[in-house]
């Protein structure tokens, strides 16, 4: 599968691609610069001996895959969706956004739609299958590919087969996913985030994570 990473040369894109390549699949890493997607392609297959990642811009990365991922700061939310909606449309779109107060990031600021999840679906129209996924696993954890993650990702949107698809992505991963509800349950899963930022200060950490537990395996 051709997975795309709009905004994938930031903190949280790079661990997602390493992860996906490692699980075979091919990546584009998105950028609003062509060079910057294609140098830190080169980095990540350096890192991995292979050459299943790409760089493109994020227009033509999403245009270029079956299923687009996006993270970028919750700031550029809006204005990216909209510089790939037409490339989006019949496609699974997995938005990471957290939409942190840019003034606290201990609180949310969740857009009128409800959450950003929401707000994607809401943009980009039924035609893209909007899930929500990865938004309370810390970006370092992710990078790190030989170690495994102790937390499991709640997946959430309005597309039962479009969420089993990412989850069998997460499995593939390594990691576990679980459907927790359609889009609207991304109020609570972004929310969680900001939780995690707090427990994290708290006790001087950067990985806290969710376990759900009490759950047939
Ligand atoms: N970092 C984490 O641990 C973590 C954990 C869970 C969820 N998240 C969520 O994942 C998303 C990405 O987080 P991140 O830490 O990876 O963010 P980031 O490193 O700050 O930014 C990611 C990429 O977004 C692009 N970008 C930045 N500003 C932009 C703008 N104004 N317009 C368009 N593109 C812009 C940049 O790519 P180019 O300059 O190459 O275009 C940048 O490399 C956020 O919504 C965050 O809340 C992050």
């Amino acid at each position: 599968m051709k997975i795309a990473i709009l905004g994938g040369t930031g903190e949280q894109g790079p661990g997602l691609a390493l992860r996906l390549a490692i699980a075979g699949e091919e990546v584009i890493i998105g950028s609003r610069n062509k060079e910057r997607a294609e140098k830190v392609a080169t980095e990540l297959n350096a890192e991995l001996g292979g050459t299943r990642i790409q760089g493109a811009e994020n227009a033509q990365a999403a245009q270029a895959a079956e299923i687009v991922m996006m993270t970028v700061p919750y700031s550029a939310h809006l204005s990216t969706l909209e510089g790939v909606k037409a490339q989006v449309q019949g496609k699974i779109f997995v938005d990471v956004s957290v939409p942190l107060d840019p003034e606290n990031p201990r609180r949310m600021k969740m857009p009128p739609a409800g959450s950003a999840t929401e707000e994607a679906q809401e943009f980009l129209g039924p035609g893209t299958k909007v899930v929500a996924a990865f938004q309370n696993v810390a970006a370092h954890l992710l990078r790190d590919p030989k170690h495994a993650i102790d937390c499991d990702i709640l997946v959430c949107g309005n597309d039962v087969e479009a969420k089993k698809t990412v989850i069998s992505l997460i499995a593939k991963m390594g990691l576990k996913g679980y459907d927790v509800g359609t889009a609207d349950s991304s109020r609570v899963v972004e929310g969680l985030t900001s939780i995690l930022i707090r427990l994290n200060i708290r006790h001087k950490v950067k990985g806290a994570g969710i376990r759900l537990t009490g759950l047939p395996q």
